[in-house]
């Protein structure tokens, strides 16, 4: 399965998908990170990795839109079975979104449908939740829809909020589950193993 990558930040999710294709856990090839931003992290990352970068961008094309269309002329360009993002922060265009339908997988840092829509994004998401008293959080890794944060769920695993629980705390443990998980989904997807039933996902193992 030959993946294309789009980050904006530190890309430690990247980073974990990349570890687990060295050790050969995961069957994925990479054609390219996507950056709308050349100075995030995951740049870094994938130029360590020997993965070409390209910086698409309202900066970089004069225009949102000229952005956009890149983005879609790009993807019809190349081969690419399935984009994953990885802490990519800007809306992607509505053309792609129609094309690669159920071939867009997000990782969101709460359990959805609770805790995700616009603005809710970084510690956003764990302000939210330590404010509102919940006392579970998780991990949701999704299929792109039209609207944010609101396709088919592939998989989501929970944390336990405690009373002492900060945002940050609760934003690492996250964190680390995003890690343990988001290659194994892409692994399912690699191998096949994953169907989609209209918003319902059937796992064969
Ligand atoms: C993660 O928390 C993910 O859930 C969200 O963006 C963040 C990306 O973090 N979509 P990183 O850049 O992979 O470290």
């Amino acid at each position: 399965m030959r993946i294309a990558v789009f980050a904006s930040g530190g890309g430690s999710n990247f980073q974990c998908l990349l570890d687990r294709v060295s050790s050969g856990e995961l069957d994925v090839e990479f054609a390219f990170l996507l950056v709308n931003n050349s100075k995030c992290g995951a740049v870094q990352k994938a130029e360590k990795a020997g993965i070409k970068v390209l910086h698409i961008s309202s900066k970089t094309h004069g225009s949102n839109d000229s952005a956009e269309s890149a983005i879609v002329e790009l993807i019809k360009a190349e081969r690419i079975d399935m984009i994953v993002l990885a802490g990519y922060m800007k809306k992607l265009p509505i053309e792609l979104v129609r094309k690669m339908e159920n071939k867009i997988l997000n990782i969101h840092p709460a359990l959805l449908p609770a805790f995700g829509g616009k603005g809710m994004y970084g510690m956003n998401v764990h302000n939210a939740v330590v404010q509102m008293g919940a006392q579970y959080s998780g991990v949701t890794i999704h299929l792109v829809s039209e609207n944010y944060d609101e396709g088919p769920i592939v998989f989501q695993d929970i944390v336990k909020v405690g009373y002492n629980d900060s945002a940050e705390t609760v934003a690492g443990n996250v964190l680390a589950k995003e890690h343990d998980n988001y290659w194994k989904v892409l692994q399912g997807f690699s191998q096949k193993q994953i169907t989609i039933v209209g918003r319902k996902v059937l796992w064969e193992k």
